[in-house]
């Protein structure tokens, strides 16, 4: 009787239920793929945010997370006794990796951890933007902290489209991080600063490889 039941039932769930899925869908390998072995073989930077010394970057073993340390050059402030140059920082960085043959890669989204002090009425704005050379494609993160604010943030903002790293096995990716404050009147204060503690800003990017 039981199983009988069952079965009389068995038609209407399954019209009202959406079908599970039986078979995994097809397991994409490209889209996991990684080379097996990933290098920073060289980095140059500079601007306002980043005289020459104070950028630290690496890889993860795995090539899958790019943090990129700036130290208290990279901080903005805006006052009433502050030069409007203190508005805004930026740092135009080159970035070249190495890897092993027949794959590229993408950045598709970043953290940005640091400190702000703002007053209400004060907005930072911190952006990114990336290309590889030789192409025009560009792609921007961007995360904003809106004043009042005091303490420590850590912002995620993603890429909806990727743009990849030629075929082969080397890429020239380009970042240009920059921060800005604006204020709505002259006597509203803020600072978005290194973390205090560390003494650092961190701009963590995450990429995605594919063979090609
Ligand atoms: C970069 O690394 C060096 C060596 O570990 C360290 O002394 C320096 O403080 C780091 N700079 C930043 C901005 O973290």
């Amino acid at each position: 009787m039981y199983v009988a039941l069952l079965t009389l039932l068995a038609p209407a769930l399954a019209t009202a239920i959406p079908a599970p899925h039986l078979y995994p869908e097809v397991f994409d390998r490209s889209a996991s793929a990684a080379p097996s072995s990933i290098s920073i073989n060289g980095i140059t930077y500079g601007g306002t945010g980043c005289p020459q010394g104070t950028l630290n970057a690496s890889i993860s073993d795995d090539g899958k997370i790019l943090p990129l340390v700036f130290g208290d050059d990279f901080s903005a402030s805006v006052g009433p006794n502050v030069a409007i140059t203190e508005s805004r920082k930026f740092c135009q960085i080159n970035l070249d990796i190495d890897f092993s043959a027949g794959f590229q890669y993408a950045v598709y989204s970043a953290d940005y951890i640091g400190y702000a002090d703002l007053d209400s009425g004060v907005q930072a704005s911190i952006t990114a933007l990336y290309y590889f050379s030789g192409q025009t494609a560009q792609v921007i993160t961007e995360a904003e902290i809106n004043g009042p604010f005091t303490g420590y943030y850590d912002k995620h903002d993603d890429i909806a489209i990727a743009t990849w790293s030629p075929c082969g096995s080397q890429g020239l990716l380009n970042i240009n991080s920059q921060i800005a404050l604006t204020s709505s009147s002259d006597s509203q204060s803020g600072i978005v600063s290194t973390e205090k503690i560390k003494a650092s800003f961190v701009h963590q990017l995450y990429i995605k490889w594919r063979s090609c």
